[in-house]
């Protein structure tokens, strides 16, 4: 089967992409799979061979054409972190074409992307959220009325982004303009959240077999002020798999991730990430395309779990193709 492993993106988290695809088009069981690596950036849309050498991608159809001969893929497995690859974009454009691919549906890529989104949808279910603000650019920001909503300190997120692009800790109301201007500058909508002060978890959810599967919890312990970029993959922080948390909690916080997965009718991957709050897991985003680099969570909990990242990504691929 010719697999096409989509790797790259518009937003700022292309190089991790490019990591995680690397890390795919290095594990795909060969035997079973022609693997190709297609890089997909605004400008173009290529398949890029061991040489380095690329070849375009007729977007009419996800071809691509190769000496003459034309390849079409049986299925996509997506590398791709933020857009278009993590809100949905792609997923409607291979639903149209009828290429089936190792993410969620686009509606549910779209909804889980966009963090206001998704923790209001999931609040009337029970699932407790940190205490929230909202602003779309070009609304008048009054900081006060924030600090009174949220208290300090807090966070201020860029609403659609992932690796911590655009998310600052901010202590006092002063600091709270430059931390949105900050934001503003990944997304054009911020989401501004309560510090929640207490063990941070990451939970990975798959469909494994037909069936939701916990892959692991791991504990995120930041030598940084907070999980940031440089403490996600420059080695600031420790990820410890599974999280040193009691058993009552660890069996609340898999419950609460695979009721999610089961409440959105998600497939493929997914990684929830929870502060607990009072012993409560109190829900901060979900990726649906997790960093699937060495340096990453999901590779890790699937080890924990004893698949090998051949079988993990084997698995998705059967599972897309079902
Ligand atoms: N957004 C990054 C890649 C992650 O969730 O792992
Ligand atoms: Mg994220």
């Amino acid at each position: 089967k010719n697999i096409a492993i989509i790797m790259g993106g518009y937003s700022s988290e292309y190089q991790i992409s490019l990591k995680s695809g690397e890390v795919v088009y290095q594990h795909l069981d060969k035997t079973k799979y022609i693997a190709y690596r297609i890089h997909i950036f605004k400008d173009k849309w290529c398949y890029v061979d061991d040489a380095g050498t690329e070849f375009p991608i007729d977007r009419n159809d996800f071809s691509v054409t190769i000496n003459g001969q034309t390849h079409n893929f049986d299925c996509v497995f997506n590398a791709i972190h933020g857009s278009p690859g993590e809100d949905g974009l792609m997923q409607a454009y291979f639903e149209l074409l009828g290429i089936p691919q190792t993410s969620c549906d686009f509606y549910q890529s779209a909804l889980t992307f966009n963090k206001r989104d998704l923790l209001s949808t999931l609040k009337p279910y029970g699932i407790k959220t940190a205490q929230s603000y909202f602003l779309n650019e070009g609304d008048s920001i009054d900081t006060k009325g924030i600090v009174d909503a949220v208290g300090l300190p807090c966070f201020v997120k860029a609403n659609k982004a992932g690796s911590s692009f655009g998310i600052s800790k901010v202590y006092k109301e002063e600091e709270l303009p430059a931390a949105i201007e900050n934001s503003f500058k990944e997304d054009n909508e911020i989401i501004i959240e309560e510090f929640l002060d207490g063990t941070e978890v990451s939970v990975g959810v798959i469909t494994y077999q037909g069936k939701t599967k916990v892959l692991g919890i791991t504990e995120i312990i930041s030598e940084n002020d907070f999980f940031d970029y440089e403490a996600k993959y420059e080695g600031k922080s420790q990820e410890i798999t599974p999280a040193r948390i009691s058993n009552k909690m660890a069996e609340k916080v898999s419950t609460v991730a695979s009721k999610i997965y089961d409440i959105l009718k998600m497939k493929g991957y997914s990684r929830s990430e929870f502060i607990f709050k009072n012993n409560e897991p109190y829900l901060l985003e979900m990726n649906t395309v997790p960093g699937l680099t060495e340096a990453s969570i999901l590779p890790m909990q699937a080890k924990f779990s004893g698949l090998s990242l051949t079988e993990l990504f084997d698995s998705a691929i059967e599972e897309a193709l079902t």
